[in-house]
Order: C-alpha cells, then structure tokens, then sequence
C-alpha cells in the first residue's frame, strides 16, 4: 500500500507541463455516499473554470458515476476502456460547459472495482496525461474507504472531504480523515460541509469534528468552506444542468465561488454595505455582481 502510494506521488510529482507547471489536483470525497461530493466536484470545476482556469473532471466513482448524467451528454468510452482496454484517454473526454473536459466512469464498471494495482497504475498514468493538458484537475471518487479512493486521495495534491452536518455522515468522515490523512505526509485535508442551514452551522460542525480529530488523533484538518441547504440544487439535477450555470446567482452557487477562491488561495472579495444590499437582490432572482 505504502509502496504504491509513493509510486503514484512520484508519477504525479514527475509530470510538467509544456510551460514547466503542474497541474494542480484535487480528490473529491467523503465517508458517507449522497453528501453532495459529486455536485461539488461538478460545480467547483465550472468554478475554477470561470475563475480562467483548465479544468479537467475526472469521474472515478466506479460505482455509482454520474457526472455524465449531471451533465447531460452521453459517454462512448469510459475510465475503464482506458484503464483495461488500452483505449487512448482523447477517444473518451468529453466536452463540457465552460471549457471543462470530462473523463467520464460508468456505473456498473464491475472489472474495475475488482482490478489489480496495476490498472490503479494505470488509470494514474492516464492522469498523468490530462495534467499536462490542465491547469486544475478535480476527481471525483465514491464514497468510503475503498482500495481506489484511498489511491486517488494519496496521488493527488489537496484531498475534499465533504459531509452534511448529519452524526452519521460527520462520523463516517471522521473514518476518512483517520485513515487518509496519516498517509499523505503531513498534506492536510480540507472540509467541506454541505447542506447546512447557516454559516454558523457549518462552523459548529467543523468546530466539534476538529476537536475530535485533533484531541483523538493529533491531525489537523481545513475548514475550506460549506454550502447552503438550496432547492437550487435538486432542481439542476432534475433538468441535467450544473446549477452554478443554471442558477448562477443562488445562494449554492454563492457558496460555490467562495471555496473556489479559498482552495486556490485568491483572497475574499471585499464586500460592501451596498454589495450586500445587491446581493440579497441578485438572491431574489434580481441582478447580477
Ligand atoms: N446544498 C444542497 N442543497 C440541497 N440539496 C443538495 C445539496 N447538495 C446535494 N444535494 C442533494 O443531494 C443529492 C446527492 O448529491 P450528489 O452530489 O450526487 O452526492 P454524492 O456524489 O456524494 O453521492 C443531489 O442529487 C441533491 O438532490
Ligand atoms: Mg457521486
């Protein structure tokens, strides 16, 4: 386990691209499934994207993808016909809003979530090659502690836990940052916490997640944002659109943006007295900022 995850860090560290950067990558994930991990994963790369970036989206829930369906286009080729068929990556990315590209998984791709290391070596490989293409990937993983999440999430540069404020989901999170973080060389993780009713709440559930993980297990972890409860988001899953396009101004989309900006480091816009008044317009389906 220790050899292949150093093995996939080299692989990742090892690539630049034609100006000399590296992509900078990020794996979404979570403890409990149906938390919102691939509507972040999603919408943060529409985020990034919009923030001038190349986005590349990696789907590599083998059991339950769906950012295809998320985005309404139709996959010819998935992760698996790269990874085990030997088919080159171009001949499966789809185009995306926004520029983004779309590594697509499928559901039911049963021989991948039976795959030997070799195949994880190669889907990294594959990676390997859309790094030299992006400026950002994001990866989208299945829940839980499986064999290739833990894979994705030590390969990467930042890993995304996301949980709702929901015990059992905050628990199971709790499982992710014991196993994860101990293994990524001191690469802290971020959290998202989603579905919250307030601001305050998302740090009340932080507050008490980090005091456990810190006290029982000496590891920090980074409040990187939360998303508001938003009947935006069902809606945009209902029609197969992304609801930072669809519904660029709720308040989801507003949550969106700002991890965004904090995950790369782009410091708070400074908002106003009368930008706040233009907000909570723009909020009733009013103007744009
Ligand atoms: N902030 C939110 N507000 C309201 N509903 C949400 C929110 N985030 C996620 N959901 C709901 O949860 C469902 C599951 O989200 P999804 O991104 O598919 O989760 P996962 O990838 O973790 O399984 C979505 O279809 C949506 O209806
Ligand atoms: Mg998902």
């Amino acid at each position: 386990m220790e050899g292949q995850a150093k093995h996939l860090r080299e692989l990742l560290s090892a690539h630049r691209s034609a100006e000399g950067r590296r992509a900078r990558s990020f794996t979404i994930t979570s403890g409990k499934g149906g938390v919102g991990k691939s509507n972040l994963a999603l919408n943060l790369s529409l985020a990034f994207a919009e923030l001038g970036h190349k986005v590349f989206l990696v789907d590599a829930d083998v059991h339950l993808a769906n950012l295809d369906m998320l985005l309404g286009v139709k996959p010819e080729g998935t992760l698996g016909d790269v990874v085990l068929r030997g088919c080159p990556l171009e001949e499966i990315v789809l185009d995306g809003p926004m520029g983004i590209k779309l590594v697509p998984a499928s559901s039911g791709v049963r021989e991948l979530l039976t795959a030997e290391e070799w195949a994880w070596v190669k889907l990294r490989e594959a990676l390997d090659v859309i790094e030299g293409e992006a400026d950002i990937v994001v990866v989208d993983t299945a829940a839980g502690l499986s064999k290739g999440v833990l894979d994705m999430a030590l390969s990467t540069d930042e890993v995304v836990l996301v949980t709702t404020p929901e015990p059992t989901a905050v628990v199971d999170a709790y499982a992710m940052v014991k196993v994860i973080s101990p293994q990524r060389e001191g690469g802290s993780m971020h959290l998202v916490i989603n579905r919250v009713s307030s601001q305050s709440e998302a740090e009340e559930v932080f507050g008490k997640l980090n005091q456990v993980i810190s006290h029982f297990l000496g590891l920090k972890v980074r409040f990187s944002g939360f998303i508001l409860e938003d009947a935006c988001v069902p809606k945009a899953v209902a029609r197969q659109s992304p609801f930072l396009l669809m519904y660029p101004n709720s308040k989801a989309s507003s949550c969106l943006r700002r991890i965004a900006r904090g995950l790369l480091g782009i410091p708070e816009e400074r908002r106003g007295l009368w930008v706040r008044g233009l907000s909570r317009l723009r909020d009733k389906g009013g103007v744009e900022i």
